[in-house]
């Protein structure tokens, strides 16, 4: 029998948001059908779904200054002494990697884990594998294993595991690898209303990257990385495949500065370029998105006559541990992003639309940038370090990110 105590605590749940609608098919589905949808009720988060009549384009922005960066020149000037510092660092096991994989990497157009996307030409080159190797020259140079965590989501934790399982871990060691996974958050159409997925399941989306150190908790793994001793988590996104990941140098410069938190920078191409720029926003430090900046903001210059919003961030963070749980349960700004979701249409047929038809909710790691007391941008050279694969063909795609690896000597 299902539990009846806990279909009431739904109904009222979802009364308490507007979504009664969600049990249409109930008394349909089969037992096991009826508890999973009660489960998955019970266990999401419908409060984002309000935001859907408040949407008005995201958060308002404090006053935005100029944050300056840590140039090239003066990295390379001290770089023998940062490296130095962050070696050390490594090898008494105060820094561990995060690898942010839960997205579902629409854009690319692949059904698997954008990791699992092979970039080989004459061999199989994959984007995981190019990641780890990348990993594996600074364990080498440190002499240590460095704990790599890897964030999954619901959609993509399998495939991930068993490939990474598979490949042996691209020569990584096991026991270093820890997995996790990133929450969910529902899916719904213009006017608030979760879309089915299923009969016995409400649509879902990964709840964006944002969310990554809370998730970490939940698990139970930032708590053991604390007790193992790791005091600066690096945090990159899975789809650059230039990533240099813990680089000694930058662990380094962050620790000399005294920062509580680094970011890796790239020089901007072009004053439009869609990238988001660090910033100070109210005197601390923020990310001013590309669509954001205004025309006043590109063309400001710098005490020195340079661009004064030039440097744009490549989602690799260095955080220190003490300061992430300060901030752990902070509420970040939600983003509502327009997304074609799979859904059941009237007749409970599944449709598989063209174009979006509805929203998705993210949290993101820039966000908790602004949440921390100082950051420290970090430039990093373009060719060397900067190679997303966003799309199949283009800008930020499979192609140009070729062509990169091979400027940098990787066979493909
Ligand atoms: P993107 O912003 O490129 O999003 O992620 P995406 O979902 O992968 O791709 P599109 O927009 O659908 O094409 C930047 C990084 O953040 C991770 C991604 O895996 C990538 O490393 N991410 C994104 C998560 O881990 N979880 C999320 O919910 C979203």
């Amino acid at each position: 029998m299902t539990n009846n105590l806990d279909y009431q605590k739904a109904v009222e749940k979802l009364g308490q948001y507007g979504q009664e609608h969600v049990l249409k098919y109930y008394e349909e589905l089969s037992k096991e059908q009826k508890e999973q949808l009660l489960a998955q009720i019970s266990d999401i988060d419908l409060s984002v779904l309000a935001s859907v009549k408040e949407k008005n384009g995201g958060a308002v922005k404090g006053k935005i200054t100029p944050l300056a960066a840590m140039q090239l020149s003066e990295i390379r000037a001290k770089e023998t002494e940062f490296r130095k510092l962050g070696l050390d660092a490594i090898r008494r096991g105060k820094v561990g990697a995060v690898l942010l994989a839960g997205g579902m990497g629409t854009r690319l157009g692949s059904e698997d884990p954008k990791g699992m996307y092979n970039i080989g030409v004459t061999k199989d080159v994959y984007i995981f594998q190019r990641l780890i190797e990348n990993l594996l020259e600074v364990v080498k140079e440190a002499g240590v294993w460095i704990p790599l965590y890897v964030m999954t989501s619901d959609k993509n934790h399998q495939a991930t595991t068993s490939f990474l399982r598979e490949h042996d871990y691209f020569g990584y060691q096991s026991e270093s690898i820890t997995f996790f996974m990133q929450e969910m958050a529902p899916a719904c159409d213009y006017q608030g209303k979760v879309y089915l997925e299923e009969k016995w399941k409400l649509s879902t989306s990964p709840n964006g990257n944002g969310g990554w150190y809370s998730s970490m908790y939940k698990w139970g793994i930032a708590q053991k990385a604390i007790a193992d001793g790791v005091e600066w988590l690096n945090v990159f996104s899975v789809d650059n495949v230039l990533q240099r990941i813990a680089d000694p140098c930058f662990v380094g410069a962050v620790l000399a500065s005294g920062c509580v938190a680094g970011s890796k920078v790239v020089r901007k191409c072009a004053p439009d370029e869609k990238v988001g720029v660090m910033c100070l926003e109210d005197g601390k430090p923020s990310i001013v998105e590309y669509y954001e900046l205004t025309e006043d903001l590109m063309n400001a210059k710098d005490a020195n006559g340079d661009p004064a919003y030039y440097f744009g961030v490549i989602l690799n963070y260095l955080f220190r541990v003490a300061d992430l749980e300060k901030i752990r349960e902070k509420n970040l700004p939600l983003h509502i992003v327009e997304k074609k979701i799979p859904y059941l249409d009237e007749e409970g047929k599944k449709i598989k639309p063209e174009a979006p038809n509805g929203y998705k909710f993210e949290q993101l790691v820039l966000d908790m940038i602004h949440e921390l007391d100082s950051c420290l941008p970090f430039e990093v050279e373009r060719n060397k370090e900067f190679a997303p694969i966003k799309n199949a063909t283009g800008v930020d795609s499979v192609e140009s990110a070729r062509a990169l690896c091979r400027e940098n000597g990787i066979e493909l």
